[in-house]
Formats: structure tokens, C-alpha cells, sequence
């Protein structure tokens, strides 16, 4: 790194440039050579656990477990292998639901059969739910800007073909001994394909209901039009106005880690993400959240 740095004498502006690509790049190195061993280590990602009191759940879905995992940003820095370690871990947990906030990859449609092919192995006992983060458009910014024309549609073919059950803007509902719950994901707040109304349209107002929405300046919306929970991910656990990224970024975070309360029995739980590497802030580990669900009247 200081060869580099030498050899680069920086004219004005070009320094400060140089600095911020070798903090980067080390930052990068570290989490993948020094932080990140070959195997998962005890500490390294953190299993969440929290109970989901949901109301008028019936005996059927009472005591089911849900895993909520986000921000997977597969890509050049976060492996494969890492990957598929969250999946045997993730299995090892013997869950009933597997959801999913989001930002599935980041780059291209490479990434997309990739990340495809690792969830393909989860094993839930029912189903593994989830919607798309503003990576899986190829959005950086909250003006939409960035859009790769197709991606999404991409991304959501392999996820469907991995027998990931996708939701856009649409609910689903399952049955288990006379029980019901119900599931909403919404296109990802950035694009212009959000929809709350239609996503809602056909939920059945008293059945009990989990919202994915992959950015949790929607949460409060979702809440209002019926969730009971909204599970998030996006922030990758960083506090509001922590960094300069969060400074030039013109939208709201009010929620970015951990359980919020959104009024009487409205909960959010915004995840941390799994990724790891430039995709992580520090002291934010990545994150397995494990439910317990719970009904109460
Ligand atoms: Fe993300
Ligand atoms: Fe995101």
C-alpha cells in the first residue's frame, strides 16, 4: 500500500481520491482475509433471537419459527462460500419460514445465478419468502438513479426458479391445521414500481400479517395499511447521519437496527444484513434474526 502511495504523488484533489480508494481497499482486505476466516467462527455472525407476538394467531402457526436474513450484496466481495455457510446455519436452525429484505446482489446478472444457486439449498418446513432490495435494480440512489434496465426481472427469475417465493408488490397466505398467516412484500421503496395499494389489495384484514418491505422508510406506511410486523433490512445497521454516505443520501432513517415499536401492536424489525466487507460498518455484525412466533389476542 505505501508503494502506491509514493508512486502516486497527488495533484489537488486527487489525493484525497487515493486515500479514500486505499482506506477502501483495505477495509476490504481486512474483512475478507483478516476477519473473515474460511469457516464461520462463534461471534463472527450474530443469531438475533426475538419472539413475534402476533395477534389472532392460531394454533396452528404458534411456536413456528422464522429466520429473517437481508442484504446479501452478493458480488466480487461477498463469496460464495461465506454464503452458503449462512445457509447450513440457517438450516441447522430447523425453521418454518425463511425471509428475505433484499439487496440480493450487487453488480450484475452473474451475481443473480449465483446467489440463486446458494438459496436454492434453504430447507425451510413451509416456505422461503422475500422481496427485492434497490440493488436488485441496480438503484444507488433515492431518485431512482442507476437503473438497469431488466435487472430486477432477472434477479426475480433466478430467485423463483431457487424456489424463492417473490413477492412484488403481492401477498401470500398459508394454511397450517386450520391456522392462517399471511405474508406482503412490496417492490423496493426507491423504484418506481413501489406499491403499497396494490400489494395490499387482496390481504385479508384478520388474518395475521409480516410485511418485507427492504427499506424501512416504508415500514411505517406498511404498518398502517395492515402489517403486524415489518421486517426490513437496507441500513446495514448504520445510525442516522453516522457517515458521510448518509449525509449525501436526501431520505429518512429513523429506523436502522433492531426492534421499533409502531404503536399497538405493530412492531418493525429493521436486520443488519449478512454481507460483510465494505458491505458492513464496524462494530455491525452481520446478522440471522430468529422469530419465535407467538399469538396473543
Ligand atoms: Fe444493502
Ligand atoms: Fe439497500
Amino acid at each position: 500500500m505505501n508503494e502506491i502511495l509514493f508512486e502516486t504523488l497527488p495533484r489537488r484533489g486527487r489525493g484525497k481520491r487515493l486515500i479514500k480508494k486505499l482506506i477502501w481497499k483495505a477495509a476490504g482486505s481486512v474483512a475478507l482475509g483478516g476477519l473473515y476466516p474460511g469457516k464461520i467462527h462463534d461471534g463472527w455472525l450474530r443469531v438475533e433471537r426475538h419472539d413475534m407476538p402476533l395477534r389472532n394467531l392460531g394454533k396452528g402457526f404458534e411456536g413456528a419459527r422464522l429466520a429473517h436474513i437481508s442484504d446479501l450484496h452478493s458480488s466480487p466481495i461477498v463469496l460464495d462460500r461465506y454464503l452458503r455457510q449462512c445457509v447450513e446455519a440457517i438450516n441447522r436452525m430447523d425453521v418454518e419460514f425463511v425471509a428475505i429484505t433484499g439487496d440480493f446482489i450487487t453488480g450484475t446478472r452473474f451475481y443473480a445465478r449465483r446467489v440463486a444457486a446458494v438459496l436454492k439449498d434453504l430447507n425451510p418446513r413451509i416456505a422461503t419468502l422475500a422481496c427485492l432490495g434497490n440493488h436488485d435494480y441496480g438503484i444507488f440512489h433515492p431518485a431512482g438513479r442507476g437503473d438497469k434496465h431488466g435487472l430486477s426481472e432477472y434477479v426475480s427469475e433466478q430467485l423463483w426458479q431457487a424456489d424463492v417465493f417473490l413477492m412484488l408488490n403481492e401477498s401470500r397466505i398459508f394454511r397450517r391445521d386450520g391456522s392462517c398467516l399471511q405474508f406482503v412484500g412490496l417492490e423496493d421503496y426507491w423504484s418506481s414500481r413501489y406499491d403499497p395499494t396494490l400489494a395490499f389489495d387482496s390481504v385479508r384484514r384478520q388474518v395475521p400479517t409480516v410485511g418485507l418491505v427492504h427499506n424501512p422508510d416504508g415500514a411505517v406506511d406498511v404498518a398502517a395499511r395492515g402489517a403486524d410486523w415489518v421486517l426490513s433490512g437496507h441500513t446495514h445497521g448504520t445510525a442516522p447521519k453516522s457517515s458521510f454516505y448518509n449525509l449525501v443520501m436526501p431520505h429518512h432513517r429513523d429506523f436502522y437496527a433492531g426492534r421499533y415499536s409502531l404503536g399497538q401492536d405493530k412492531h418493525l424489525y429493521v436486520n443488519r444484513g449478512i454481507a460483510y466487507g465494505r458491505r458492513r460498518n464496524i462494530n455491525s455484525r452481520p446478522e440471522i434474526t430468529l422469530f419465535t412466533l407467538k399469538g396473543h389476542s
